[in-house]
């Protein structure tokens, strides 16, 4: 843990945060912490006038399920976990295999080849775009998502707020003619409003995610010669394991929020009703560089396993108890097609000289570039 307290309080932050692994696991899941982090923020962050002004935006955001506690969290989550399932994820094999081919087409032709906005932003966006059932490009869908998380990680802005309104308004738009949540209830307004939060949710929910997943796959495997041979030769579950140790170490998000709801104490610290609460996904302070500790060799070492909710022996980086991450399946599938596909169609890459362009973003592992060399 590097002397890092497991909970403490951040005065610059003005919150706590939880950075011991096992007492991220209770507090995810302990119904002592709501996860209305939005709403909380709301109060704290924005001034009455620009609620007032952005109540379209603030109500939009609230409906979000992964804001909402159980039961009604439950509910909401239970009929978009049932899309996501095991079944149709792995039904998507052929679609991803496509899009990747797709992608790594427009990385060959693109000068410099970047992967970032032609693989790592165009997988994503190509997938999540087919999941839901919209016709917007990927640049498209990830100028929304950066424009929503630009809003939720600093509400005081109003620059912040207005693009999020703009942004709000086109996804409406969008998903009004969008495949997937034509199948969710849509007969009252407030239904129709919910139907449209919970599947921007979604949607946001796979782009920068997945896209600093794929980035961080490729950058990482192109730095590890012995892996590099093992996914090329297409050895079995070479390409699964590598990923895991990706998401270890690179965790695409670094925090998730939580609010306490009620005054209690814990690992010996008063915590008060309404304090905002952040819980590393990194097993390390908060700031730390470098994301988690190395795990096992991925070449010779087990996949982690993918048990819903979450085994208390697994990494956090798609979160834990009930707010698991709904796609965290669809996730690790991509990130293994695109190196499968990336090593059979590019086996002399390398990266190029200063290959990683690191973005500011504290919550996500910003990669804004990556260079290679195809080596064709
Ligand atoms: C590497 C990629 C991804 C990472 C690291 C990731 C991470 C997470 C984390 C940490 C949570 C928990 C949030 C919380 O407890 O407050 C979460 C929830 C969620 N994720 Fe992901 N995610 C990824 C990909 C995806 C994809 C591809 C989708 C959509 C298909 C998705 C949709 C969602 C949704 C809808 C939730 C809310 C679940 C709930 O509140 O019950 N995520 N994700």
């Amino acid at each position: 843990m590097n002397g890092t307290p497991p909970l403490a309080w951040d005065e610059g932050l003005e919150c706590w945060v939880v950075a011991d692994p096992r007492l991220a696991r209770q507090v995810l899941n302990h119904p002592g912490f709501t996860s209305g982090t939005f709403e909380r923020s709301f109060q704290l962050y924005m001034t009455g006038a620009a609620r007032e002004e952005y109540r379209e935006l603030t109500e939009f955001l609230r409906l979000w399920f992964v804001q909402a506690d159980a039961p009604e969290h439950t509910a909401l989550r239970r009929p978009v976990q049932r899309v996501m399932s095991a079944s149709y994820v792995r039904s998507l094999a052929p679609r991803v295999e496509e899009f990747t081919d797709e992608c790594l087409d427009a990385l060959a032709g693109a000068v410099p080849h970047d992967v970032v906005p032609a693989v790592a932003d165009g997988l994503s966006g190509k997938v999540m775009a087919h999941v839901v059932g919209v016709a917007e490009p990927p640049e498209v869908l990830h100028r929304w998502a950066r424009t929503l998380s630009l809003f939720i990680g600093a509400m005081y802005r109003r620059d912040y707020a207005a693009a999020a309104h703009r942004t709000m308004v086109e996804m409406t738009e969008a998903l009004s003619r969008a495949t997937a949540p034509k199948a969710f209830p849509q007969e009252t307004p407030e239904d129709r409003a919910r139907t449209t939060a919970t599947w921007a949710m979604n949607l946001f929910g796979g782009l920068e995610t997945t896209s600093s997943l794929l980035a961080s796959t490729v950058l990482d495997v192109l730095g590890e010669p012995r892996v590099w041979d093992a996914v090329r030769e297409q050895r079995p579950g070479a390409a699964e394991a590598f990923v895991e140790r990706v998401l270890q170490r690179r965790p695409p998000l670094r925090h998730l929020g939580r609010v306490v709801a009620r005054d209690q104490e814990l690992a010996g610290e008063h915590m008060k009703e309404g304090d905002l609460v952040l819980v590393s996904l990194t097993g390390e302070g908060l700031l730390a560089d470098g994301g988690a500790p190395a795990a096992a060799c991925p070449v010779t070492g087990e996949a982690a396993g993918t048990a819903e909710g979450g085994s208390s022996e697994q990494h956090l980086v798609f979160g834990f108890g009930p707010h698991y991450c709904v796609g965290a399946s669809l996730a690790r599938l991509e990130a293994a097609v695109l190196l499968r596909r990336f090593a059979a169609r590019f086996p002399a890459a390398r990266l190029a000289p200063e290959a990683a362009v690191w973005g500011p973003n504290l919550s996500y592992v910003g990669l804004d570039h990556v260079y290679v060399d195809l080596g064709v």
